[in-house]
């Protein structure tokens, strides 16, 4: 089922995500609806508050990047299988030259800014069978994962942008945050006046 992904200026967005367990009601279900909804999007990555739920738990899949002729074979390759489910996820270490990307959110539509991180880390998760793993990510793996994991300590990439340029699309925040836009999928708007 595509879930409804919950527009810039909602408080899920804010939270800081509790960890869950096993128990954790249909997760299996909130995992199949959670790559629906991000395929459907045309995204990359999906964490939890983004459909409402304050809870540790996102997901990736960055095969988009296998046609990227700006990124090297090997690079490509990885990306094509890059495809995770992380539950309860810890970064463990950020290391390396920081380096600027280009990002976008799917909570945040049409809006695309610079943000800079470390280059390479080191994670800790379960995965959707509640195994334990830790891997080192670097380059866009690296980069979407950190993009991800912001979400679920409440961070979004907006806020890692320079005061001018947080001026200069406050407006549009604005808009988004009240409906204002026509995104290519389903949302759900904080400041939406219901008619
Ligand atoms: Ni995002």
């Amino acid at each position: 089922m595509i879930l409804p992904i919950i527009a810039y200026g909602d408080p899920v967005l804010r939270k800081v995500g509790v960890e869950i367990d096993k128990e954790y009601a249909n997760l299996t279900q909130l995992i199949e609806d959670m790559r629906e909804t991000m395929v459907n999007a045309k995204g990359i990555g999906l964490a939890a508050p983004q459909i409402g739920k304050a809870i540790r738990l996102f997901i990736v899949d960055t095969s988009p990047f296998e046609k990227d002729e700006e990124l090297n074979e090997n690079e490509r390759t990885f990306l094509a299988s890059f495809k995770r489910v992380f539950i309860n996820a810890k970064i463990l270490k950020e290391e390396g030259d920081e380096w600027a990307f280009n990002e976008g959110c799917l909570s945040i539509p049409d809006i695309n800014e610079d943000v800079f991180r470390e280059e390479k880390i080191t994670i800790e998760y379960l995965d959707e069978n509640f195994e334990k793993h830790t891997e080192v990510l670097e380059g866009l793996a690296a980069r979407v994962v950190q993009h991800e994991y912001d979400h679920i300590e409440g961070i979004l990439f907006t806020d890692k942008i320079s005061s001018l340029k947080k001026r200069l699309i406050k407006k549009r925040l604005e808009n988004i945050s009240k409906g204002k836009i026509n995104p290519s999928y389903r949302m759900k708007f904080p400041l939406l006046k219901r008619k």
